[in-house]
């Protein structure tokens, strides 16, 4: 019985050494590590976009993008945490530089709602390649993260329709950048 436990025990331990209580698939791990790197880059160019309105005197705009780049980074953290908490490693990508060029606010929210979208994409993608393997640790992980995702794309559709609106005349954009520098 001893020999069987030791034995189970040597069978389950991932590269770091912990236990590993399921194994997970090798096509899921990248699939995670890639969303890990999407969050990240997200999280750079929040703080890069709260930068660009700083400079502009638009601090409800540079408040909102600051707090946006942490709550990405935080989702970037959960994610690594989830993996080592799986038993595996967490490896690291390189960042892409954060695009600082910009000519119109209207772009600004247009860019950043599809990033919006191609974080969901890439949950749902996680999500299908964990259901087929079985997964369900990591379909239970990510049901709440898909759900504060939809609310993002929620909010990022309003404040395009905000700023499409205001169509750059000063006075509309400050009522707006009032509105954001409300939020907690
Ligand atoms: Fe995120």
């Amino acid at each position: 019985m001893d020999q069987i436990t030791r034995k189970a025990i040597e069978l389950n331990k991932g590269p770091a050494g912990r236990a590993i209580a399921q194994p997970m698939e090798e096509s899921l791990i990248h699939a995670l590590y890639e969303h890990i790197t999407l969050e990240r880059s997200a999280s750079a160019q929040y703080l890069a976009l709260s930068l660009w309105f700083a400079e502009r005197e638009l601090r409800g705009f540079a408040k909102f993008f600051e707090k946006e780049s942490r709550e990405e980074m935080e989702h970037a953290s959960s994610f690594c945490k989830y993996v080592v908490a799986r038993g595996q490693t967490v490896v690291l990508d390189q960042l892409e530089k954060p695009n600082q060029d910009y000519v119109s606010i209207q772009d600004i929210i247009s860019e950043t709602f599809q990033m919006e979208v191609d974080v969901t994409t890439s949950l749902q993608q996680i999500y299908s390649m964990a259901e087929r393997s079985n997964d369900a640790r990591t379909t239970v992980f990510l049901d709440p993260v898909i759900e504060d995702q939809i609310k993002s794309e929620d909010y990022f559709a309003y404040l395009i329709g905000k700023v499409k609106f205001a169509n750059e005349n000063s006075s509309s954009i400050l009522i707006i950048d009032n509105e954001l520098s409300s939020i907690n």
